[in-house]
């Protein structure tokens, strides 16, 4: 079964994602990684974010992978074109060169079948991303829209980024995080919205297992 995890930036979907997918013994894909890696691409080759051919032309040529660790299901680590690119990928310049990057039809073109062939097989796959119940993967058995508070939203992305060491303000990645799910929600390729079966999950002043056990709960629902 494919379980459809979608919601704005920080909304808590890849922690849920993973500790949902370990829960079930499922296989784990983020999305969000393979924009964020051809956005880095982009940037290192320094294609300009606006030119939809090249980087619809770059998204077609990478090859993008995730590595696990021992025989663990969820994976610990994304590799662009072989290299690790795992920590490259959530810097602030990622973070602001990625929703251009995702915008352009050419990009999601070239990903969208990749995501395919990443989640076929017998196993269940937690899928988490902005379009995976609408476009992606619109049969998907479980489909959770993920939300929470804007503060919340930015007071989580603020906290995972003072613990990886990036110094940011505040109130900087507060309007960061706005300026995104605007861009994301509102460019014409698939949007950030809900599908209309989604079930929708607050996550404001909830811990992960509480989360976790919600979707959970769903997924035993439909089996
Ligand atoms: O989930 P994230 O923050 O790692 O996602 C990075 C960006 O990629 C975000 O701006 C939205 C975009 N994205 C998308 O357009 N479609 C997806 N399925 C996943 C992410």
């Amino acid at each position: 079964m494919i379980i459809a995890i979608d919601g704005p930036a920080a909304s808590g979907k890849s922690t849920v994602a993973r500790a949902l997918a370990a829960r079930l013994g499922a296989h784990y894909l983020d999305t969000g990684a393979m924009y964020r890696a051809v956005a880095l691409k982009a940037l290192r080759s320094g294609v300009a974010l606006d030119d939809r051919a090249s980087l619809g032309a770059l998204a077609r040529d990478v090859n993008i992978t995730f590595e696990h660790e021992g025989d663990s299901p969820v994976p610990t680590s994304v590799l662009l074109d072989g290299e690790d690119v795992t920590a490259d990928i959530r810097t602030p310049a990622v973070d602001e060169a990625v929703s251009p990057v995702a915008s352009a039809p050419e990009v999601r073109a070239a990903m969208v079948p990749v995501q395919h062939a990443a989640a076929a097989g017998p196993h269940d796959v937690v899928v988490e991303g902005r379009d995976i119940g609408t476009v992606v993967f619109p049969e998907a058995g479980v489909k959770v829209f993920l939300t929470a508070s804007a503060e919340e939203r930015a007071r989580r992305r603020h906290s995972e980024l003072s613990g990886r060491g990036v110094e940011v303000a505040a109130e900087a990645v507060r309007t960061g995080l706005e300026r995104r799910d605007e861009a994301d929600s509102t460019r014409e390729a698939a949007p950030l919205v809900p599908a209309h079966d989604a079930v929708h999950v607050d996550t404001t002043g909830l811990a992960i297992d509480e989360v976790v056990e919600v979707i959970a709960g769903l997924v035993t629902e439909v089996r």
